[in-house]
């Protein structure tokens, strides 16, 4: 079914005034076969899932497919380790929520992350210590012709809010489900990020649980997170930079007082920082707005349209550049 002119304000987290040309869901993996019959991929196209990661800068002038897949599946126990399958239309957080009450570990860390089950992959979600890679066993889907294909772990190539599907395979590969292998009953827990680390302590928890750890990271991505139901936003607008040994020597001269993370051969730089020190904690932009809690965050803040944001994401990268010398590049998916 195609449905014509439609608008998009409740099918992405910006809650932008923008339409679609068409749009249709795909509810099994068979709709999409439908799809590229109908002609789907001769027209410009973009498949979405929960709408969290996208900036539409206008009108889209072309067909939007909205992924349904559902489906929560365990494949496999091997008593300590869990095999579980995923339709890639999942809500992410609605997973995150039943793997807590069956007690299967992993992505407790990544609780509350909005968006999809299927679209986790593709920028390698991650928070609070873990990305989705670390517990990915393979991602099943179609190629461009409609033909079943699964990848396993390796050949996704995961990096940093990266993979294969955001470089090679991108708009080439229609992920219909997800597997990954969780923990059961023992658990490999991972709370050492200073953060979540700090909320366990002020809890008083010692010795936490999956679900004292999904607990805290909630409390803490709902203190600093706005509520994209409440405020549209797209979680954080940019990626950290990161910057090689040697550069990140040179920078810590310049700029002393930076909070950055070097690990290796390498250094993440923390935008936020990066951000706020420009002074652009806060501001706003005609209809846009940087988060005061949390400035990697750009938000609608009144009625904003996609353009105003876009300006306002031009704003600080110059100003970054200027002053820092340093490329914020954007995380969200920037859809002209
Ligand atoms: N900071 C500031 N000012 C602020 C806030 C933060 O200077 O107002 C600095 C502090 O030094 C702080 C550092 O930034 O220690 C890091 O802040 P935070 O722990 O909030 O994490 P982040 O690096 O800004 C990343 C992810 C988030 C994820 C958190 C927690 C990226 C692009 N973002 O943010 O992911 O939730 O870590 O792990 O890597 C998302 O991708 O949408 C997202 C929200």
């Amino acid at each position: 079914m195609v449905f014509e002119n439609v608008n998009l304000r409740d099918k992405h987290t910006f809650h932008l005034n923008v339409f679609c040309k068409k749009l249709s869901y795909i509810r099994k993996a068979e709709d999409y076969n439908e799809l590229l019959k109908m002609g789907f991929k001769k027209e410009k196209h973009l498949i979405l899932g929960g709408g969290s990661n996208v900036l539409f800068t206008g009108d889209f002038d072309g067909w939007i497919a909205i992924n349904q897949i559902k489906g929560k599946e365990i494949l496999h126990d091997a008593g300590h380790e869990v095999t579980v399958r995923f339709g890639s239309g999942e809500v992410w957080h609605e997973v995150v929520e039943w793997c807590l009450e069956k007690d299967f570990g992993g992505i407790e860390n990544l609780a509350l992350i909005p968006g999809t089950v299927g679209a986790a992959p593709i920028q390698n979600i991650g928070a609070y210590g873990v990305e989705i890679k670390d517990v990915l066993w393979k991602v099943e889907g179609m190629d461009e012709t409609g033909n079943e294909k699964t990848l396993m772990n390796e050949e996704c190539q995961f990096g940093y809010r990266d993979s294969i599907f955001k470089n090679d395979l991108k708009n080439k590969f229609f992920i219909t489900h997800v597997i990954l292998r969780l923990s059961k009953g023992k658990h490999k827990l991972n709370y050492s990020y200073a953060s979540l680390n700090e909320e366990l302590k002020r809890r008083g928890i010692e010795h936490p649980t999956i679900q004292d750890i999904a607990r805290a990271v909630i409390y803490i991505r709902q203190s600093k997170l706005p509520d994209p139901e409440k405020t549209g936003n797209a979680g954080s607008f940019f990626k950290n930079p990161t910057l090689s040994a040697s550069e990140y020597e040179k920078f810590k001269l310049k700029f002393p007082d930076v909070p950055a993370y070097p690990s290796g051969e390498s250094a993440k730089i923390p935008a936020a920082w990066l951000i706020e020190q420009c002074g652009y904690k806060g501001k706003t932009w005609k209809g846009a707005g940087v988060h005061e809690k949390q400035p990697l965050v750009l938000v609608n803040k009144n009625n904003a349209r996609g353009t105003d944001i876009l300006e306002l994401c031009e704003l600080i990268q110059e100003k970054v550049k200027e002053k820092f010398g340093i490329f914020l590049e954007p995380e969200v998916n920037i859809i002209r």
